[in-house]
């Protein structure tokens, strides 16, 4: 059962739990009418302490497609958090208003402390450089809808490892299905976490290898999955300027890739994918966000169990 229950960490839900949740949204992509009053009365507050387009957007958009309604702040400094109310004290009272909240905030682990004290599911949509579930189930599904498995794929991640918390999650979620291969591609000041290697990769038995440029590995990959480099995390902006364009993909490098490889990005992107690459047939990332209204929109009709 899923209803009544927060999104914190990928792996708060079990695979067929997350089954569930993929097949309502190709249901909802299918037939989109027949969702339009399922969480009519229903109210999602959005509280986003952290900038965000898609995220915001996507779960506004998917609350309003389900007939619900939105309030919200992406500003903290026009809320109560500007005269110092604590996490705590914040999702208490959206309790009592809203019916679901998504939040999304710089310091890792805010969205768990408010789950802990929340009547109602909160939605982690990113927490400092650390996870990013819904952007996983975006992930997943748009895996799972053009290569049609889960398994038994190569993925590369590129970029920034380091901080960035979609990867986390995405590696995560990965490593629970059967025989998939992670190719880690980036510079060796933006490489993986040691913990994420550690409890992830090596604990479930994750075939993995790192590497530092695109050219050398991507005739072996399903999945190219681009990052930009976390700007916001970097402690000196020397360090930034140094990294931030340590892969730019292009045609030229595309060369060598399966003919039906998917290039994914969670976007925003900087200069990570040049606009060239964006006719090509195997660039999916502008359809992966559409993806990400949708997921979430079945997402939130099973926490608050509507469908
Ligand atoms: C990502 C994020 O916020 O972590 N964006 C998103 O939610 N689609 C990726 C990023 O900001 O680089």
């Amino acid at each position: 059962m899923l209803k009544g229950r927060s999104l914190i960490d990928p792996m708060d839900f079990t695979v067929e739990e997350l089954e569930e949740i993929f097949k309502l949204a190709d249901d909802i992509i299918a037939n989109p009418k027949e969702y339009m009053h399922a969480a009519e009365g229903k109210i999602l507050a959005t509280l986003f302490y952290e900038p965000s387009t898609r995220t915001r957007f996507s779960f506004e958009t998917a609350m309003l497609r389900l007939g619900g309604q939105v309030v919200g702040f992406s500003e903290p400094n026009s809320s109560s958090v500007s005269k110092g109310e604590t996490i705590a004290d914040t999702i208490r009272i959206v309790s009592c208003y809203a019916d679901i909240a998504a939040m999304r905030h710089p310091k890792e682990g805010a969205p768990k402390v408010a789950s802990m004290y929340s009547t109602i599911p909160v939605i982690n949509a990113g927490d400092g450089g650390h996870q990013h579930p819904t952007q996983t189930l975006t992930d997943l599904l748009t895996m799972r809808r053009t290569k049609k498995r889960l398994s038994n794929l190569t993925i590369g991640m590129c970029g920034d490892l380091k901080f960035g918390r979609t990867v986390h999650s995405l590696i995560k979620a990965m490593s629970r299905y059967d025989n998939n291969k992670i190719i880690l591609i980036s510079p060796d000041e933006l490489k993986v976490p040691e913990y994420i290697k550690k409890e992830m990769l090596d604990k479930n038995n994750v075939e993995y290898k790192e590497a530092k440029r695109i050219e050398d590995v991507i005739d072996e990959l399903d999945v190219l999955y681009m990052t930009r480099v976390q700007k916001e995390r970097f402690f000196n902006e020397e360090d930034y300027i140094r990294l931030k364009d340590s892969y730019i993909l292009n045609e030229n490098k595309l060369k060598s890739a399966k003919d039906d490889m998917i290039i994914l990005h969670p976007l925003p992107r900087v200069n990570e994918i040049s606009y060239e690459v964006d006719n090509d047939k195997r660039a999916y990332y502008f359809k992966q966000a559409k993806n990400g209204m949708y997921v979430r929109m079945a997402l939130m009709a099973k926490l608050m169990g509507v469908l």
